[in-house]
């Protein structure tokens, strides 16, 4: 009887220890579980990394929003030197000059106010203190230290071509073509050295 005991304790004892054995198994090692941290750190690495550069690739404008890109009418764009077409919700004036197309920023280079058109005196007057500029935005008088900026204009034509403004952003010449789209980009100012 004695000996039935002992042979069903050795036995339970061997169970335990296999048991054991099988728990220390299943355990990472202290070098896995390093190594599981690390494939964790690096992951979320390269997730941000993911992220950030996602939310630099999306635009962060949308179109017809300042900053973003305006489609303009063609329809729109005035007869060659005449008075320019304002769009106030893209701080843009559309002037069509001999030279051909261009679109100035409607801030004064001075402060910041709205210049407006004035037809009678053929010019942009600035209300604030009083800085002139041409049809053109070329400075004519007042503190401005330079013209008006410009913003990056591509205009697309029937016959497949398309301009786009160039480092100084000067009129794009428009050649009697029919314009079939204008994109003009408020997120891309060109900004003027001086008073020419
Ligand atoms: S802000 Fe236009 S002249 Fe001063």
């Amino acid at each position: 009887m004695a000996s039935a005991v002992t042979a069903a304790e050795t036995k339970a004892k061997a169970v335990s220890t296999e048991r054991a054995a099988e728990v220390q198994v299943d355990l990472p090692s202290r070098r896995e579980f390093l190594y599981y941290i690390w494939g964790a750190s690096l992951l979320l690495l390269l997730g941000e990394a993911g992220a950030g550069l996602i939310w630099f690739a999306l635009p962060r404008f949308k179109e017809g929003t300042f900053g973003g890109v305006f489609n303009f009418p063609p329809d729109r764009v005035p007869v060659v030197d005449t008075a320019p077409v304002s769009v106030p919700e893209g701080r843009f004036h559309v002037v069509n000059l001999d030279q051909g197309l261009n679109v100035l920023y409607a801030v004064c280079t001075h402060l910041g106010c709205l210049p407006k058109w004035n037809e009678q005196e053929d010019r942009f007057l600035c209300p604030c203190h009083g800085s002139q500029y041409a049809l053109s935005g070329l400075y004519l008088a007042g503190p401005a230290p330079r013209s008006l900026d410009r913003f990056e204009t591509t205009v697309y034509f029937t016959d497949g071509t398309s301009e786009t403004s160039d480092s100084v952003g000067d009129p794009i010449p428009l050649n009697g073509k029919t314009i079939d789209r204008i994109e003009i980009n408020t997120g891309k100012r060109i900004k003027r050295t001086g008073r020419n």
